[in-house]
């Protein structure tokens, strides 16, 4: 079962779709955050920076735009899910093909994303694809404002597909039927988690499918991580290096190609922070003079000073995650700030990866996602990822940016008046390793004719 839970949005600071070259579409995509949402009138709209709350409900979450039966829906964009689902609530649905089919999925927070599924045009960026959808009128799956999820990952990991099988109704991934549309188009999507140093603003990203940011062409001479699952973005990782100290091994996988000390690693961009072994998270946080375990949780709270060198380590070469996402923060009850893992730990609960690295790893890096045979094509799918965090830059800048986040935390705060975190408690009840959405392996929902 996923641990993975819903965050939301404002929907006040999402992006425009914008395309950029012929044959392939790039889309940005904002971060938006459950502070934000209820004040992003402020003019101190710094809010958050940096934070993933440890409330699931005002956790941050990048997003784009789709377009339904003639309305715009803010939809999150998740990797590590493989289904469209809307909140469809208010929404003439009538010019669509119902297809008497349903599905759903639901959540490790007892959320759930369920309901008919229509078949109908939908337009993402310039493409304008006939696909399934789960209809899901006042899912509980969203929060503020977001209505929906579209899943990026691996098409066999689609709900939707499966429940359509043997139908008269294509059930394919909207990646599927975007990349069909235009059989030219390299089967490749990139995401590049954006974070503003400038400003402590951590404001998008960008989105693309069949191109590569030109800023960031060097990953294509990276090596070629080879997806070790039929229905996840997984691949194999060598170690991580804490403080100069390699630390390896643990796998709970034996999987053909998995040398001895390497573990898998899933990258979910529906993951706020991420879900680590326990042995890792020990040997981030332990020795971190101050901290504390909160092993209920799945968490250490560490001093907001504490400044951790993380590298991750893929087919020998280095990401360095920069000191500030190693540790979150966010404030308590009385308003104080206090901080949290920002690699939370989670044993046993995945049954198909190691590592969950979410977005706390992944705004260190460009991540190329290339299809391969998941869509019909003979090569072997795989992931490139180019560091874009320098480790000896990172390191310096970090009080600076420790101190932003601080006085974004307070004045949000103070301009919100209520516990803006959406935190509560920031005690051991929290939980800020189960922030994120991702429907994947959650538990499927079978109704009526559908058959997993
Ligand atoms: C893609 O859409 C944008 C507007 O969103 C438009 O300006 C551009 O010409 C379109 N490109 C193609 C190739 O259709
Ligand atoms: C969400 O809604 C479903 C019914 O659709 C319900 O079973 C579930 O308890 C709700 N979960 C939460 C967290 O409200
Ligand atoms: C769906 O899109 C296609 C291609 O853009 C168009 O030809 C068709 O008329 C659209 N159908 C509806 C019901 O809008
Ligand atoms: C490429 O990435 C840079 C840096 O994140 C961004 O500013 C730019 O808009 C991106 N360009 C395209 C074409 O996506
Ligand atoms: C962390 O990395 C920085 C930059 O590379 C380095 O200067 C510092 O010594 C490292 N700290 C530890 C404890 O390894
Ligand atoms: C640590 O891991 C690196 C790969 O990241 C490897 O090259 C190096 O030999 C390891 N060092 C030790 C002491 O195990
Ligand atoms: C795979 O490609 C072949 C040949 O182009 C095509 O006939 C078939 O429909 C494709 N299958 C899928 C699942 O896209
Ligand atoms: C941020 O706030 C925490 C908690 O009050 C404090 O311990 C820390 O020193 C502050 N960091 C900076 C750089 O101001
Ligand atoms: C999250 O924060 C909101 C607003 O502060 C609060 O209503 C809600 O109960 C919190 N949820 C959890 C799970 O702590």
């Amino acid at each position: 079962m996923s641990p993975r839970r819903p965050t939301l949005l404002a929907l006040a600071c999402v992006a425009a779709v914008a395309s950029v070259a012929v044959n392939a579409l790039s889309v940005p995509f904002s971060r938006v955050s459950g502070a934000s949402s209820r004040s992003s009138k402020d003019t101190s709209s710094n809010l958050f920076d940096f934070q993933n709350s440890n409330n699931a409900s005002s956790a941050d979450i990048y997003v784009a735009t789709l377009s339904v039966a003639g309305q715009d829906f803010v939809i999150q964009l998740d990797t590590g899910s493989s289904d469209l689902w809307l909140d469809t609530a208010g929404i003439d649905l009538s010019s669509l093909t119902q297809t008497g089919y349903e599905t759903g999925l639901s959540y490790s927070d007892g959320t759930v994303a369920e309901g008919p599924l229509y078949v109908g045009n939908v337009t993402f960026g310039n493409f304008t694809v006939n696909q399934a959808f789960i209809s899901a009128p006042g899912t509980n799956a969203t929060t503020n404002q977001d209505r929906g999820l579209l899943g990026v990952g691996p098409p066999l990991l689609s709900t939707v597909q499966s429940a359509l099988a043997n139908t008269i109704y294509n059930g394919d991934t909207l990646m599927n039927n975007v990349l069909d549309s235009d059989p030219s188009l390299p089967k490749f999507t990139t995401f590049s988690l954006s974070r503003s140093f400038a400003t402590g603003k951590t404001d998008g990203g960008t989105f693309t499918i069949g191109e590569v940011n030109s800023s960031f062409s060097a990953i294509t001479s990276n090596p070629q991580l080879d997806v070790v699952s039929k229905d996840r973005w997984i691949v194999l990782m060598d170690n991580i290096i804490v403080n100069g100290r390699n630390v390896s091994g643990g796998s709970s996988f034996s999987v053909s190609g998995q040398s001895s000390g390497q573990t898998l690693a899933c990258l979910d961009t529906g993951t706020t922070l991420a879900q680590i072994p326990r042995t890792y998270a020990d040997a981030i946080y332990g020795p971190v003079p101050g901290s504390i375990l909160q092993e209920s949780a799945g968490i250490y709270a560490v001093p907001c000073d504490a400044k951790i060198n993380v590298t991750f380590v893929f087919a020998g070469m280095e990401f360095p995650v920069h000191p500030i996402d190693t540790v979150t923060a966010t404030t308590d009850d009385n308003g104080n700030i206090v901080c949290y893992s920002g690699f939370p730990f989670s044993d046993g609960s995945d049954s198909s990866e190691d590592f969950l690295l979410g977005d706390s790893f992944l705004r260190n890096v460009y991540s190329l996602y290339d299809y391969g045979s998941f869509f019909n094509e003979s090569a072997s799918p795989f992931i490139q990822l180019l560091a874009t965090t320098n480790a000896d830059q990172a390191y310096p800048e970090f009080d600076s940016l420790s101190a932003q986040r601080n006085q974004s935390l307070l004045s949000s705060r103070s301009s919100s008046g209520s516990s803006p975190g959406g935190t509560g408690s920031g005690s051991s009840s929290a939980s800020p390793s189960r922030t994120s959405k991702l429907g994947a392996m959650s538990i499927l929902l079978a109704f009526g004719l559908l058959i997993i």
